[in-house]
């Protein structure tokens, strides 16, 4: 079919509009390097600018790790100016994840430390599976996170959790990251892809326009004044209106019958 290769990535359409994004490289726990970013960077872009694409996956192969960070091999020996470059990367990332117009889901699956504990972070929520281990252990390489950790994970958990996590490097249970809201909920390994695909099912009946508005006010509104973000969301709120989801939304709602949304 049309869809196109991603080294290290597999992608697949578990159901017509949602997408699984599945990184690909289990001899590494899936861990991230340049390259690696790319694909996913490319992935993401790719993936956003199909009209039909309504919720987007992401996960990790094998039943280990989600992904147990940036690639230590091939951090070893970077410069300092390779480093800033590897994380302006790794950001770039992070925020084509945030800006992405469908739903990220991620499904944390194992291991998920440092790069990858980021790249979680990113994604709109987080579904966890029972032997999901959050971290961020970047302080005992002798290096901090490079991937928004330190400045998303604060704004996720607060200061003093975040202060414990980055400092100590501890490992943390899907339980504990689960109280602290960082996942919203806990599957054992066989269901979780099914429980993504339940929220995902759900997210995909809705108005692909409201929930796009929604997304983007969510995360826009984290980065200002409560003031700001609730006139933002007055201006989304007028804007859905212009919408042929909204007319149809309350149509459906009125006529007691299930809405039939477009497909942008
Ligand atoms: N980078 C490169 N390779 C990695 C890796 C990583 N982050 N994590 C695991 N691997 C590799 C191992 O080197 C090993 O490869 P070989 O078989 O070729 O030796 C393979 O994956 C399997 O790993 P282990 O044998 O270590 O598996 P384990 O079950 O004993 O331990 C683990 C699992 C606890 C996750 C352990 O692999 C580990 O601690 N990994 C590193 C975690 C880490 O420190 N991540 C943070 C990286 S720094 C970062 O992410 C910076 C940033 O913010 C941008």
């Amino acid at each position: 079919n049309m869809t196109p290769t991603f080294d290290h990535l597999l992608l697949t359409q578990p159901q017509d509009n949602i997408w699984l994004i599945t990184i690909d490289r289990p001899k590494a726990l899936n861990a991230l390097n340049s390259a690696l970013l790319m694909s996913l960077n490319q992935a993401f872009q790719w993936l956003d600018s199909l009209p039909s694409t309504k919720v987007i996956m992401l996960t990790g192969s094998g039943d280990k790790a989600f992904v147990a960070g940036a690639d230590v091999a091939a951090m070893q020996s970077m410069t300092a100016l390779e480093a800033r470059d590897f994380s302006s990367l790794g950001m770039a990332l992070m925020q084509q994840i945030e800006s992405c117009s469908a739903p990220v889901i991620a499904l944390v699956n194992g291991f998920c430390l440092g790069g990858g504990c980021e790249l979680a972070l990113s994604c709109d929520y987080i579904l966890a599976s029972e032997n999901a281990v959050f971290g961020q252990p970047e302080v005992s390489l002798g290096i901090t996170p490079g991937f928004g950790g330190t400045q998303r994970l604060a704004r996720s958990i607060g200061k003093g959790n975040a202060m414990h996590w980055i400092l100590t490097g501890d490992r943390i249970s899907a339980q504990n990251a689960l109280k602290l809201n960082v996942c919203n909920q806990i599957f054992s390994p066989a269901e979780l892809l099914k429980g993504g695909l339940v929220q995902a099912d759900k997210i995909a009946r809705n108005s692909p326009c409201a929930v796009r508005f929604a997304k983007q006010l969510i995360h826009q509104g984290l980065n200002m004044s409560l003031q700001d973000g609730c006139q933002l969301e007055t201006e989304r709120f007028a804007l859905s209106f212009t919408t042929q989801d909204q007319t149809e939304g309350m149509a459906a709602f009125l006529e007691r019958r299930p809405a039939r949304f477009s497909n942008q």
